[in-house]
C-alpha cells in the first residue's frame, strides 16, 4: 500500500532512532550514560500530583476545545508577571508545545510554502512543516559563529514568494543559543516587512545562564498579526509527560484557523490541564534552584568537553543542549560503535548524532548534541567515557 509523499519525506527522530541499540545494549548489562535526549531529572512539582489526587468528579469529561479556564487563566497570570499581557482569547492549550507547532504549520502553510529555520535546528521541526505539505528552508549557520542567524544578509536572500515564515527557538535546542533582544527586533522587522508570521519557540524561556529576566517575544510592539508563540510546561516544571503547551497569538484570524483544528482534536487531557495550572503556582525559587542546577550542568559540560583533544563547542547561554564537533569521520557510526562495540567498566554513553538536526545534505556529521540533563558527577563519567571511546574509536 502507498504511503504519502508528506510522510515519505519526514525523518525518523535522530534522538530516538538508536533506542534499539540501547535496549540490545542494555540486555547485555552494559550502563548507558544517557546525554541523547532532553529529559530533564528534575523533580516535577508536587503541586502538579496534588491535583490529580484532589480531582473528584464522577466522570472525566472531555474538556473545552481552547482548554480549561483555570489553566488559561494561570497561563495568563504567568504572562503578566513576563511582562506581556494576553486575553484569554489569545492563548490556545495544546498537547504539549509539539501541537501548537504542528497547528500553526496547518495554519499557515499551502503545499510547497517554505518555512525558514536556523540550522542546525529542533528535528521535529522538519516533521511538523513537512506534515502540513511545507518545506524547511535551513538558514546556515556555524559552529564558529556561535549558531549565530539573526542578520539580514543570511536571511533575505533565502525570501521568496513561496516563504511563509521564520521558526526558531530562544533559547534554542539543539544549540543552546538564545537571541539577544534586538536579534529579536530584527527578525521581526523581516517578518513585518516581508510579510512573514513570526514563529517563536520559548519552551526553554526559564533556562537563560547569564542573570537577565524573563522575556518573551510577546513584548514586541506591532507584531500582533505575525507573532505566534510556543509555549510548554514540559521544560518549565520539568513535566515533560504531562503534555500541556500553547499556541499564542494576537492574530485572530490565526487563532480562529487553530481553533478548527482544536475542536476536531476535541479536546486536550483534562486531568493533565487540571496539573498543570496548579503547577503554575509554584513559586520563584523553583526557577532560581532549577536554573542554578542547569548553569552547574552546563559549566561541567562545556569543561568536559573542552578538555578532550580535537574537540570543538560554543559555550551554550541557554535552554540544556550543546552541539559539539569531534575528531570522528562519522558521528552515526561512532554512536553504533558506542552501543554495539565500546564499554568501560560496563558502561557507555549515547549523544544524538548531528546529521539529523541538518536539512542540508551532508551536513552535521561530526557533530554530536548533548543534553546536560545528568547529574555533574554522572555528567563527568559520561564525558570521560566520550573521551575514551574518541580515542578507541579512531584508534582502530
Ligand atoms: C525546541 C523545542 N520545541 C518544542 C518542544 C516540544 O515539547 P513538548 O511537546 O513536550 O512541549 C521541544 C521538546 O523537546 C523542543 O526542544
Amino acid at each position: 500500500m502507498k504511503l504519502s509523499d508528506k510522510i515519505a519525506r519526514c525523518d525518523e527522530s535522530p534522538i530516538r532512532k538508536f533506542h534499539p541499540y540501547a535496549v540490545a545494549a542494555k540486555k547485555r548489562g552494559i550502563k548507558i550514560h544517557h546525554l541523547n535526549i532532553g529529559q530533564p531529572d528534575i523533580q516535577t512539582p508536587p503541586a502538579y500530583f496534588e491535583a490529580l489526587e484532589a480531582f473528584r468528579r464522577p466522570v472525566l469529561e472531555y474538556a473545552p476545545s481552547p482548554g480549561i479556564p483555570e489553566l488559561i487563566e494561570a497561563v495568563r497570570g504567568y504572562y503578566a508577571r513576563v511582562g506581556v499581557s494576553y486575553g484569554a482569547d489569545e492563548i490556545l492549550i495544546t498537547t504539549g508545545g509539539s501541537e501548537a507547532l504542528l497547528m500553526a504549520m496547518l495554519c499557515i502553510l499551502d503545499e510547497g510554502d517554505e518555512v525558514l529555520v536556523p540550522e542546525p535546528f529542533y528535528p521535529n521541526y522538519h516533521t511538523f512543516i513537512t506534515m502540513a505539505g511545507g518545506r524547511l528552508c535551513p538558514i546556515a549557520t556555524s559552529p564558529e559563529e556561535n549558531y549565530q542567524f539573526a542578520s539580514r544578509e543570511k536571511i533575505e536572500p533565502l525570501i521568496h514568494e513561496k516563504t511563509r515564515a521564520i521558526l526558531f527557538a530562544t533559547p534554542g535546542n539543539p544549540t543552546g543559543t538564545t537571541l539577544r533582544a534586538e536579534e529579536i527586533q530584527l527578525l521581526a522587522d523581516i517578518a513585518k516587512e516581508r510579510g512573514l508570521y513570526m514563529i517563536c519557540d520559548e519552551v526553554y524561556r526559564e533556562f537563560v545562564y547569564d542573570g537577565s529576566p524573563l522575556t518573551s517575544a510577546g513584548k514586541l510592539a506591532d507584531m500582533d498579526e505575525n507573532l505566534i508563540l510556543v509555549d510548554s510546561v514540559s521544560k518549565r516544571f520539568s513535566a515533560c509527560g504531562a503534555r500541556i503547551g500553547a499556541l499564542i497569538t494576537r492574530n485572530k484570524q490565526l487563532m480562529r484557523g487553530a481553533i478548527k483544528i482544536a475542536q476536531a482534536r476535541l479536546s486536550v487531557a483534562t486531568l493533565d490541564q487540571l496539573g498543570a495550572a496548579a503547577l503554575y503556582g509554584v513559586d520563584a525559587a523553583y526557577f532560581d534552584a532549577t536554573r542554578e542546577e542547569y548553569r552547574r550542568r552546563r559549566d561541567t559540560c562545556y569543561k568536559k568537553l573542552m578538555e578532550i583533544p580535537g574537540v570543538f563547542a560554543c559555550a551554550p547561554q541557554g535552554a540544556f543542549y550543546t552541539m559539539a564537533t569531534l575528531p570522528v569521520d562519522d558521528t552515526e557510526a561512532f554512536q553504533l560503535f558506542l552501543l554495539n562495540e565500546f564499554e568501560d567498566k560496563g558502561e557507555t554513553v549515547m549523544f544524538a548524532p548531528g546529521s539529523g538536526f541538518y536539512a542540508t545534505e551532508g551536513a552535521g556529521k561530526s557533530e554530536i548534541r548533548i543534553a546536560y540533563v545528568l547529574r555533574c558527577e554522572d555528567l563527568e563519567r559520561a564525558l570521560d567515557l566520550l573521551r575514551m571511546a574518541i580515542e578507541r574509536y579512531n584508534a582502530r
